[in-house]
């Protein structure tokens, strides 16, 4: 966001400085996730993570289902509304990052609310018995089509489904995708505005967060 008026990373400084910081769990975690990962901005980060933990303070789901858990920087957000009892299922397909995310879950003593399901999405869904209150969807944006029609019904009525990446990098103004990635994203936007049973808005927020409701 270059306006003139200021450059872009100013801009993130300030966001930052006006938002409540990391706990010590994530700080460190996104510390280990810079100097270990080879794409670290694919955590979700402060800003983004305080957003995601509020939306779930205020839901207080009872079951939330994450798709691509990474190094666990969303999943230890999102649990922080967990309703007493509750149950984060999260899965990543990506079997190295998952020793870090188990890691990371015991020392914010949250193991017991969050269940890892090493695999894919893909697999793993259709296994899961479960009703959700809430989901993020983060995973492979060629297959945002298919988690929107694998979890939709899983969904309760009144649910939420959170989709992250959904500007992916601006590439979504394009005529035609230029690429599967680009592809995924656009069709998943598309499905999402053309399905009646759902009200969302897009919040240009990082590289976008698509909020939907489920009537
Ligand atoms: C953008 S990162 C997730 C970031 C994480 N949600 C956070 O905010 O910290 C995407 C993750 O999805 C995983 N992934 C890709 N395809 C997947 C699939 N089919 N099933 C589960 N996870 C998948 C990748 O391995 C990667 O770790």
């Amino acid at each position: 966001m270059e306006t003139g008026l200021y450059h872009s990373n100013d801009m993130e400084d300030y966001l930052l400085k006006h938002t409540t910081p990391e706990d010590k769990v994530l700080y460190e975690l996104n510390r280990h996730t810079h100097l270990t990962s080879l794409q670290p901005r694919m955590l979700s980060g402060p800003i983004q993570g305080k957003l995601l933990e509020m939306l779930s303070r205020m839901l207080k789901p009872h079951r939330i289902l994450e798709i691509g858990t990474y190094t666990g920087y969303s999943a230890l957000c999102l649990v922080k509304g967990l309703a007493e009892g509750g149950q984060l299922h999260t899965i990543e397909v990506n079997d190295e990052v998952c020793e870090t995310a188990l890691d990371f879950f015991r020392r914010a003593g949250a193991e017991g609310k969050i269940t890892l399901h090493e695999g894919s999405a893909l697999d793993v869904i259709p296994q899961l018995d479960e009703v959700f209150d809430l989901v993020l969807i983060d995973g492979d944006k060629r297959q945002y089509p298919q988690y929107l029609e694998m979890v939709l019904p899983k969904v309760k009525s009144n649910g939420y489904i959170l989709a992250d990446n959904v500007l992916w990098g601006g590439k979504v103004l394009l005529n035609e995708p230029d690429d599967a990635y680009t592809k995924g994203v656009m069709d998943f936007n598309d499905m999402v505005a053309d399905d009646n049973n759902l009200e969302q808005v897009l919040l240009p927020l990082r590289d976008g967060l698509m909020l939907i409701r489920k009537l």
